[in-house]
């Protein structure tokens, strides 16, 4: 039995799903345990590129199980979407290879409107917006905390949707007209519209947590594929510029039934910089020509919604603060191939607060918006590294840096990360 965690450590896209993808050749099972289609998790296989959002990025690999299990909320529209464009792409997908938590939350219209109406107001009314995915995700976790959420499982008792839908649009409506000016939605027609699509997702429901338990008793192996970043996280991050759902390790258990005890790995994933999407702070955002540099050569423009990604420099406050909260093991260092070509490199290793050095990451926004960044600087490398293979062969300033961050971090850096490709991936050590 082995069950990892890939958890991202700094605000999502730090390349969990190619990092996944690598280990699920080794794996039984792949199980996403939180979000929603906020998640834009991309796979590399040659000339095809795959972006995943609600489907775990191990469907690809052949004789895997993928569960979307209880923490993640669902979008019917968006899944049977999703499973058809892959399917037209030829990939194999039916109720032996896929499976979705009854007990998982269901996205509904009205939650994908309110999140956009929210965003906007908050635009025009000067308030500063948490730039969402507009997916709904925040509106959905609202729902389930506050028991008026809908269920996987509710799909197949018709008259209770119905009449639950019913309940929660005789709320919503209200404050629709009265916040928003927006007609009321009719119940009827937008129940039927989710109903229809029931029959479509039937083949996958199960009870996911006690198949995945039963799956462990059994030595299979496992791998718990998590979304967003710990600083997205909504009680360990930058709130509340954050998501809905708890993106550190922690999740994996409550999201998917699975005993802590059990999850016995996790695998921090880091890119060799730091980007961000949406609003919130970023101590090491370089808004200038180096920052520009970064986002062409790592391609940094959302997966999930195409919209440029911040980009800076590698964050060590923020990243020990995130290998603490979900208490990573190892690190996979992605992306260094997109360092190359800088005269130098820099590594932030505390924060100038108030006058007043900070290592630790501040839970006070407002101490993180004032952080001036504490650099350490590193000579960069020319040479392109996209086929390099192991960490040897690498150019000695590259070496340098992955050592320098690993010196800098509490654990060892695992893999390292030098192209889109799916192999490449350098393993290092045993
Ligand atoms: P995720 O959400 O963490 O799975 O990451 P995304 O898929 O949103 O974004 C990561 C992007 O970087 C994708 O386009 C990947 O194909 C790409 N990527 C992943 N690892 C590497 C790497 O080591 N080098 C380069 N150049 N690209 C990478
Ligand atoms: P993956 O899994 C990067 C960000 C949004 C916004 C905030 C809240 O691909 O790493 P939400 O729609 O969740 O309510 O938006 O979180 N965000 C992500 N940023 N990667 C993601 O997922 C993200 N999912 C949400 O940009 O700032
Ligand atoms: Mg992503």
């Amino acid at each position: 039995m082995s069950a990892i965690a890939i958890v991202g450590m700094q605000w999502g896209d730090e390349g969990k799903a190619k990092v996944l993808d690598a280990l699920a050749e080794e794996t039984d099972i792949v199980v996403r345990y939180q979000g929603g289609a906020n998640a834009g998790h991309t796979v590399v296989v040659g000339k095809e590129k795959y972006a995943f959002h609600l489907v775990p990025s191990g469907i690809l690999r052949e004789n895997k199980v993928c569960v979307i299990a209880n923490g993640c909320v669902v979008d019917p529209e968006q899944l049977v979407n999703e499973v058809e464009g892959l399917r037209a792409r030829g990939v194999r997908i039916d109720g032996t290879n896929l499976l979705l938590s009854d007990r998982a939350h269901l996205v509904m219209p009205y939650h994908k409107l309110i999140d956009q109406l929210s965003e906007q107001k908050k635009e025009s009314s000067g308030q500063r917006k948490i730039g969402t995915t507009g997916r709904g995700i925040g509106p959905a976790y609202v729902d389930k905390v506050a028991r008026s959420g809908l269920r996987v499982g509710d799909l197949f008792r018709p008259d209770y949707f119905t009449r639950r839908v019913e309940e929660r649009l005789t709320e919503l409506n209200v404050i629709l007209k009265s916040l928003y000016g927006q007609d009321a939605l009719s119940a009827q027609e937008m129940a039927a519209q989710v109903l229809r699509l029931s029959g479509a997702l039937r083949p996958f429901v199960a009870d996911t947590a006690a198949y995945i338990n039963a799956a462990l008793k059994q030595g299979k192996r496992l791998l718990f594929e998590g979304a967003q970043g710990s600083l997205l996280d909504v009680d360990h991050g930058t709130y509340p510029f954050v998501t809905s759902s708890n993106a550190t390790a922690g999740g994996a258990a409550t999201g998917s039934g699975v005993s802590p005890k059990l999850i016995k790995t996790t695998m921090g994933i880091a890119k060799a910089y730091t980007t961000r999407v949406g609003s919130g702070p970023f101590p090491t955002e370089l808004t200038d020509k180096t920052g520009e540099k970064l986002r062409e050569r790592g391609a940094e423009f959302g997966t999930t919604t195409g919209r440029p990604r911040r980009c800076g420099w590698l964050d060590m406050v923020a990243l020990r603060y995130a290998i603490e909260v979900s208490g990573a093991d190892a690190i996979a260092l992605t992306k260094l191939d997109v360092l190359t070509g800088h005269r130098e490199l820099k590594i932030c290793t505390g924060y100038q607060i108030d006058g007043q050095t900070v290592v630790r990451f501040p839970s006070d926004l407002s101490m993180v918006e004032k952080a001036v960044p504490v650099y350490e600087t590193m000579r960069g490398w020319r040479e392109e590294i996209e086929e390099v293979r192991s960490f040897e062969a690498l150019p000695k300033a590259a070496r340098q840096y992955v050592e320098r961050i690993e010196e800098l971090l509490t654990v060892p850096i695992a893999y390292v990360g030098v192209g889109k490709a799916r192999d490449a991936l350098i393993r290092r050590g045993k």
